[in-house]
């Protein structure tokens, strides 16, 4: 890890400006607080630190700096993270040294990017005017307002075969470049157009709500009815999810999503409140897209067409959220309807409704199935099912409904499945791998915690602790383990080195108020104090320890020895200020 780049970036970015993208921040005596969007909270439990560049919720002790914020409300791993923060932060990352074209790709990407953000501009700026005028009245046809087509940034690409391509080398982006980024096509005699024309232009965001992507729907007549971008080297299809970065503060703090297989019906939902939809692009849900979504919330409710077609994706995305230990809920609509309609016609209202009673996903699976397969796809079904289950857990998770859902019993499904080597691994005590680091509690530690509670709040008295001997009387791993850290990181950050057990323990001492004036230099006394007298009789048990071995190995010499020098370790309390 390059901490030096990690350095980098914290100093360009404010770590209060990205967590507000997700949770409202209120200045709250000199810091930010926002409800935590880590637990159900609707209370301000959060704290965010600007200055030092941390966070810490006093109600689920989530803490850290802006990479932990980041990769966890938006469920990506670090190297992602690093990523997606570098280029937030304008720092290039050091390519590769396997990759010496490295640098010109990331480059590429950022002229990319660029051009996708200029040329939604251009889309929108189109829409207003006059050209804009069939597409203006095919969205009020469609119901939807101003307000929706500013959120999603709504345009319109005339139907011209020139109009962006004029406009982006105007703006002294090269035709290459464009054509890389899938906004203009190229015929077979090397002649370049712009690839979207007379279409309604949905700007495909990312997580961090950048265009990077657009998908156009055809306004008059012709074919195909929805185009999307090809895969460029910023957009790759199945990665992606639309509206989810308008969505995501909902999903966070609600940790419910709602997932639609249509740009219109994400933008209908938007409109009529349920602000935490987003939808597939024109493919099947793919195992990225639960990915991104599971990072941030525990049940998908899927709001697909109430048509065959749309049954059956939501079957197959049913299995995929299930297997990624995710809740879900299908709410199933009526032949021939789709959310959109329902909305536009029966209001929020009509669509609560049958939101209320979305059916269990598990259970909609086996009923689909039930209803139209053979046994032997049955079992073949449920064996592939549980072959794909994430971890050990949900596979003792599930084998229990599954067998009650197909009316087999537990066991004999058990014996079925034992060929995909599933059984065994179910039987096998499985172990729950959570993320946190259980501290083990004591009396010990609770010491150690007074000295390092200390040690944090006040770094610039962390090298007289140091040689006042505190290593000395720390007696739990744990604490020991954090005062090593802390001395060799005194003086920087130190964040990137902590587990989270330690980084929950040092942002909530970094939230207290550091001391001042005459009650700071009463507690380093009496820290002064503690730890001298710690010492002491840390001493004097080694002494005794060692006299009482003497004694029992009859070693004259050594049991005077030690005797004598007992009698000298008196505790002097004046010696130490
Ligand atoms: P509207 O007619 O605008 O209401 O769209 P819809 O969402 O109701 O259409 P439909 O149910 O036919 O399609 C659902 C989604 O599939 C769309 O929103 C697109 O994402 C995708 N889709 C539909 N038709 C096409 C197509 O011709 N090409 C591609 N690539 N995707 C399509
Ligand atoms: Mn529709």
């Amino acid at each position: 890890m390059d901490k030096g780049v990690i350095q980098a970036i914290k100093e360009k970015l404010d770590i209060a400006d990205i967590v507000r993208r997700y949770v409202e921040l209120k200045p709250v005596s000199g810091r930010w607080m926002g409800a935590c969007p880590f637990h159900q909270e609707t209370k301000p439990s959060m704290s965010v630190n600007s200055e030092e560049g941390f966070f810490y919720c006093f109600g689920c002790q989530a803490s850290g700096d802006v990479f932990d914020f980041y990769s966890r409300i938006n469920g990506l791993d670090f190297s992602e993270t690093l990523e997606q923060l570098a280029a937030e932060a304008g720092i290039e990352l050091k390519p590769g040294k396997v990759d010496p074209d490295a640098a010109k790709r990331s480059s590429e990407r950022r002229i990319i990017t660029e051009m996708h953000e200029i040329s939604a501009s251009y889309f929108s700026r189109m829409l207003e005017m006059r050209e804009g005028r069939s597409a203006r009245e095919y969205l009020l046809k469609r119901g939807i307002n101003s307000e929706i087509i500013e959120k999603f940034r709504l345009g319109y690409s005339s139907d011209d075969w020139q109009g962006l391509q004029n406009f982006l080398v105007s703006k002294k982006y090269t035709i290459d470049h464009a054509v890389k980024g899938g906004l203009l096509s190229k015929n077979d005699r090397g002649r370049t157009y712009d690839r979207f024309r007379g279409r309604l232009i949905f700007p495909i965001q990312s997580l961090s709500g950048k265009i990077i992507a657009f998908g156009g729907r055809i306004i008059i007549e012709g074919e195909p009815k929805y185009l999307n971008s090809s895969d460029t080297p910023i957009y790759k299809k199945g990665d992606h999810l639309y509206g989810l970065s308008q969505a995501r503060t909902t999903i966070a703090r609600t940790k419910k999503a709602l997932l639609t297989e249509g740009y219109m019906d994400v933008l209908s939902l938007h409109q009529f409140g349920y602000t935490n939809a987003c939808g597939v692009l024109g493919t099947a849900l793919t195992p990225d897209q639960v990915k991104r979504l599971s990072g941030f919330c525990s049940r998908v409710d899927l709001v697909f067409d109430g048509d065959s077609a749309g049954m059956k994706a939501a079957l197959r995305s049913a299995e995929m959220i299930l297997a990624q230990g995710v809740a879900c809920g299908v709410v199933v609509l009526p032949d021939g309807e789709d959310v959109d309609s329902i909305l536009q016609t029966k209001g929020a209202e009509g669509f609560q409704k049958f939101l209320d009673e979305a059916r269990d996903g598990l259970d909609f699976c086996i009923a689909t199935l039930k209803a139209g397969h053979a046994p032997k796809e049955i079992m073949a079904w449920a064996e592939k099912f549980i072959s794909h289950l994430s971890t050990d857990a949900l596979k003792a998770f599930y084998l229990p409904k599954l067998a009650s859902g197909l009316g087999v019993a537990e066991i004999g499904l058990r014996s079925v499945l034992s060929g995909s080597g599933a059984s065994a691994s179910i039987e096998k005590k499985s172990e729950r791998q959570s993320g946190l680091r259980i501290v083990p509690v004591g009396s010990h530690e609770n010491d150690d915690k007074y000295f390092l509670r200390f040690a944090v709040r006040h770094p610039e008295f962390v090298q007289e602790l140091f040689e006042r001997g505190v290593s000395q009387v720390l007696s739990s791993h744990w604490g020991k383990k954090l005062w090593s850290k802390i001395a060799a990181h005194s003086g920087e950050d130190i964040l990137p080195y902590l587990d989270n057990s330690e980084k929950s323990f040092w942002t909530g001492c970094r939230m207290q108020p550091s001391l001042e004036g005459d009650e700071l230099s009463n507690e380093w006394r009496h820290l002064c104090r503690v730890i001298a007298k710690k010492r002491f009789s840390v001493g004097r048990k080694q002494l005794m320890d060692a006299l009482r071995q003497a004694q029992a190995q009859g070693d004259r010499e050594r049991v005077e020895a030690y005797l004598k020098a007992l009698n000298d370790s008196v505790w002097r309390d004046d010696e130490q200020h």
